[in-house]
């Protein structure tokens, strides 16, 4: 979870590759991606969120079920989706949270929307008119600023204590 530029599929990304090198069965659902199909019908209301949220978890579920590492990269703005997701996975669902501050997320604006925000062709934009709410207990916060790619994903690497090595 975190905000849009925080660097969640980047890293996502990048731990698939290292679980995939070490043998591990791996598969990632990305909120970008998904809203092009399973989840096309959806915005970005609170309802609808929820329903992205709500749709990503029953697919993990049917992966972890099958053995799967299952990697999600979605913005999951708000607590009672994070409690909702909980109940669906129970324990097998380990939150990490990006923390990457609102104005470096302005500042590397990697799909150019935090310019269309500032230009008023984007509403309900997460952290600007839309919530979202610091995790209050996550499994792990994952702070992005002043580190490579890779030390970041060697420090979620180590934190999964995976019985491999990079
Ligand atoms: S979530 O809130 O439902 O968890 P999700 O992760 O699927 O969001 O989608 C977020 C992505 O949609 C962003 O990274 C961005 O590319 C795009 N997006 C388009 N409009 C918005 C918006 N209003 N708020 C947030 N993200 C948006």
């Amino acid at each position: 979870m975190g905000l849009s530029g925080a660097g969640k599929t980047t890293l996502a990304e990048g731990l698939a590759n290292v679980l995939k090198q070490n043998g591990q069965s791996v598969v990632l659902l990305d909120g970008d991606i998904l809203r092009t199909g399973l989840n096309k019908n959806l915005g970005f209301t609170e309802e609808d969120r929820s329903e992205n949220v709500r749709r990503t978890a029953e697919v993990a579920k049917l992966f972890l079920q099958q053995g799967y590492w299952v990697l999600v990269a979605l913005i999951t703005p708000l607590e009672a989706m994070r409690k909702s997701t909980r109940q669906i996975l129970g324990n097998q669902y380990l939150e990490v949270f990006v923390d990457t501050p609102l104005a470096i997320c302005q500042a590397r604006d990697p799909k150019g929307l935090y310019e269309q925000v500032a230009n008023e062709k984007i509403k309900n934009f997460t952290g600007i008119d839309s919530p979202f709410e610091i995790p209050n207990l996550p499994f792990f916060i994952l702070k992005t600023e002043n580190k490579t790619v890779e030390e970041t994903i060697q420090e979620l690497w180590e934190i999964l204590q995976i019985p491999t090595s990079i």
